[in-house]
């Protein structure tokens, strides 16, 4: 039978976008219960080659919310068991990746920008950098 996974749940979010009535363009905001966590830190990624692929980890606790500002890109999220593959294109939708999912980045358009908003600080000790490494952290989570 097929279980049920943490992937199946996720979804681009929608985030609020006030649009001037004088056709002044777009501003989006991120507050309140937008994200289940406080920013503890702000990164982005940029000038990032379409053949490049980023990402390519989990991690154990963080938490991060993806947007493409510009640009796109495709996050593939991997839970040890399935891959799904969510594109970024818009810069009032994002992509929130809980903890204990391994994540890469690829397909970048020119001129992409990933704004990641995530749960801590930087922490190496966070990262689960191989992908068996992942699998084995699975399992003693299991
Ligand atoms: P990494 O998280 O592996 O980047 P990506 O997942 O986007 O490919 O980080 C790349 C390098 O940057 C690595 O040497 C760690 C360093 N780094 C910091 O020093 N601080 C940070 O906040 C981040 C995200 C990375």
């Amino acid at each position: 039978m097929h279980k049920k996974s943490v992937l199946d749940t996720l979804q681009l979010i929608e985030i609020p976008k006030i649009s001037d009535p004088d056709g002044r363009g777009n501003l989006s905001v991120i507050e309140k219960e937008v994200l289940p966590y406080a920013i503890k830190r702000v990164y982005y990624l940029y000038d990032v080659p379409s053949d490049s692929s980023r990402g390519g980890h989990a991690h154990i606790e963080l938490q991060q919310f993806l947007i493409a500002l510009s640009g796109s890109f495709d996050v593939v999220l991997d839970d040890g068991e399935e891959r799904r593959t969510f594109t970024l294109n818009r810069p009032n939708k994002g992509l929130l990746i809980p903890n204990g999912i391994w994540r890469e980045l690829e397909n970048f358009s020119a001129g992409a920008v990933c704004l990641s908003l995530v749960s801590d600080i930087y922490k190496e000790e966070d990262y689960l950098r191989s992908y068996d490494g992942f699998k084995a952290y699975l399992k003693t989570t299991s």
